[in-house]
């Protein structure tokens, strides 16, 4: 069965500093939207991608990817939300009834290997409801009490050897997914969850199953202006 993947793309990138949407935002001269589906379309068990643009970029976005050559792919572009997770709803409800598998991946992670999106949809295939890439954690976490700018007293730190970082694609049964984004929907008229960060969690918080499979440390988000100098490297070392 091919996957369908949904590319979030529609944040502005308040974190990265003024300038044009994130996705929009160029790695060595080509958008990161642009890296990230070419990664994705490179992937044989990818079918269809669906980006979900900014609501007022939608004929830009197109114009974006047949100008980089992707207008040979499978690739449908629809105006996403507010929030990643109603961006990801609005792409999920273009793919065609018959996609089995999904894939969600962030139009930040530019230079996902094509290993990561192969392994991801493969253990999807293989029987997983639920699938996330992830990395061992460098870093020491501490949980605080949140004071922001001021001292925050520490409650505890969790053993870091059981903390992985979770990165995209994530991978899963459409089912699954749809009904997690249904159900999200539901409980948030109802009145105010805490929002998730990412689709997996969705999953767990509706009592579902998440494995983890090994990520790759090029599948890093482009978050803060640092991050997009190391992706200008790690591009660079890529193209010598
Ligand atoms: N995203 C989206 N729709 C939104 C918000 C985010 O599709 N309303 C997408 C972003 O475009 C990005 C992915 O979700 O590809 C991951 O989100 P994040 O890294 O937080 O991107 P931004 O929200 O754009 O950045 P920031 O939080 O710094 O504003
Ligand atoms: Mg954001």
């Amino acid at each position: 069965a091919v996957a369908a993947a949904v590319v979030p793309a529609a944040g502005r990138g308040e974190r990265l500093g003024p300038g044009a949407p994130k996705a929009l935002r160029e790695l060595g001269g080509v958008p990161l939207l642009v890296h990230a589906v070419r990664a994705l379309a490179r992937s044989r068990a990818v079918g269809l991608v669906v980006v979900a643009a900014p609501a007022d970029g939608v004929a830009e976005v197109v114009g974006l990817l047949d100008s980089h050559g992707l207008d040979g792919k499978d690739i449908r572009v629809v105006a996403g939300g507010a929030t990643r997770q109603e961006s990801v709803r609005l792409g999920l409800a273009a793919i065609p009834a018959e996609v089995e598998i999904v894939l969600v991946h962030d139009a930040a992670r530019p230079l996902v290997p094509v290993e990561v999106v192969d392994a991801v949809a493969a253990a999807v295939r293989a029987g997983a409801e639920a699938v996330v890439p992830a990395v061992p954690l460098a870093d020491t976490v501490k949980r605080v009490e949140p004071n922001r700018g001021g001292p925050e007293p520490v409650l505890d730190t969790p053993d870091r050897s059981t903390l992985r970082a979770v990165q995209t694609p994530q991978g899963f049964r459409r089912e699954t997914l749809a009904e997690v984004h249904e159900k999200a929907l539901t409980e948030e008229a109802a009145g105010g969850l805490p929002p998730v960060t990412d689709d997996a969690g969705l999953v767990e918080r509706f009592g579902g199953r998440v494995v983890v499979v090994p990520g790759h440390e090029e599948a890093f988000k482009v978050t803060r202006p640092l991050d997009l100098v190391l992706a200008e490297a790690v591009l660079a070392r890529r193209r010598a």
